[in-house]
């Protein structure tokens, strides 16, 4: 049974991985609706916190919960200052940041920029800890293999972030210089889950992109829990597909058109209310190839959707698409492959984060 803090997990929990400009709090709120045990804000600067920006990022309602923030920063007193703000928002764990691969966050040692001075990343990450201990807030990290192939250091790295008490470690399968390329190696979290010296949850991340990948991750790598980013975009259903396929090894089927329409207007809605409708068309683009993935001759209206800006226009083209299918709305039996939306012409700020 994976705890952080007083927070009970179970034995295997399925995680909204962190992601800049897609895990809002609109965004969040539906993968709960849909099974996502455990939602993670997107990542929010150390440095703008204090100086009292972004706090919205930070907002999320008691239903969400659990629900942890996560901070990036390379500055100790920043990020422990940071924190302490971000306490106030009450979150179940504060995340900290150490895996984004973001040239500009990087350059800053930063993010995974971290990773090329293991000794400032236990410094700070310790500090923070201190800093919540009082508060009895958790802090957990999420971080890469390492820097490059030559430098995968994660079973040592985490057995020291362990020793200066954060509570669960989340580990993508890939170092800095992968980016996001090739495919996730989770030798090394199996590796770290599987040290003896490890007692905190270990969850992994990378690449699970349907319900049996959960689950064989789960088999063949022991982790308390997996992180599901890309493949959520548009896509809140793979939790459930996921805790059913776990509980009782059947798949789901796949949402009709119908369904994927009217949650996917349910998102737009609940956009607008957060950002104003101008914001939410934009952010709306990333979701899109993931809700009507699969959907036979779909395309141009998704062409459509990309171009539109109002809430209106997006309802009208979706409407139009149903009343002129033919047949059922079966999905094409494509494999789940991730979604790399062609919608990268995606918002400003996700831009350089796959
Ligand atoms: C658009 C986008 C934004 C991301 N933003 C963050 C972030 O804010 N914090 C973070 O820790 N990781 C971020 N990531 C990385 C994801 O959390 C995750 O580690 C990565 O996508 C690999 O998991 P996946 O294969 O399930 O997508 C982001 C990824 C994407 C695609």
């Amino acid at each position: 049974m994976a705890k952080i803090g007083n927070t009970d997990l179970g034995d295997f929990s399925l995680w909204l991985a962190p992601m800049e400009a897609v895990t809002d709090p609109p965004f969040r709120s539906l993968c709960k609706t849909y099974g996502a045990d455990v939602l993670v804000s997107e990542f929010v600067s150390s440095d703008a916190i204090v100086r009292q920006k972004s706090l919205s990022k930070m907002d999320f309602s008691p239903k969400e919960r659990p629900t942890g923030i996560q901070i990036f920063g390379h500055d100790e007193k920043s990020m422990r200052e940071a924190a302490e703000i971000a306490a106030r928002w009450k979150p179940d764990f504060i995340d900290l940041n150490w895996g984004c691969p973001v040239r500009k966050i990087v350059s800053k040692g930063a993010g995974s920029g971290i990773l090329q001075d293991i000794p400032k990343m236990i410094r700070i990450t310790a500090a923070v800890v201190d800093a919540m201990r009082e508060r009895g807030i958790p802090v957990t990290v999420k971080t890469r293999l390492g820097w490059d192939e030559s430098d995968k250091p994660i079973v040592e790295v985490a057995e020291r972030l362990q020793d200066v008490g954060i509570a669960a470690i989340s580990i993508h399968g890939r170092t800095r210089s992968q980016l996001y390329a090739g495919q996730a190696d989770w030798t090394l979290i199996g590796e770290v889950k599987a040290n003896p010296r490890m007692h905190i949850p270990v969850f992994g991340n990378g690449d699970v992109d349907s319900a049996a990948k959960a689950a064989l991750m789960r088999e063949r790598y022991g982790v308390d829990g997996v992180l599901i980013g890309r493949a959520a975009i548009g896509n809140p259903w793979i939790f459930a597909q996921c805790k059913q396929f776990l509980a009782t090894g059947t798949e789901s089927a796949s949402p009709s058109f119908k369904e994927r329409r009217q949650v996917c207007l349910e998102l737009f809605q609940k956009e607008i209310e957060a950002k104003g409708e101008r914001v939410a068309a934009q952010e709306m683009k990333i979701h899109y190839p993931g809700f009507f993935k699969g959907i036979p001759h779909f395309k141009p209206a998704k062409m459509q959707l990309m171009l539109c800006s109002t809430f209106a226009q997006a309802q009208e083209i979706l409407e139009d698409f149903e009343t002129g299918m033919t047949g059922n709305c079966q999905t094409e039996n494509s494999p789940l492959s991730i979604p790399m939306p062609d919608s990268f012409s995606k918002p400003k700020s996700a831009q350089g984060l796959m």
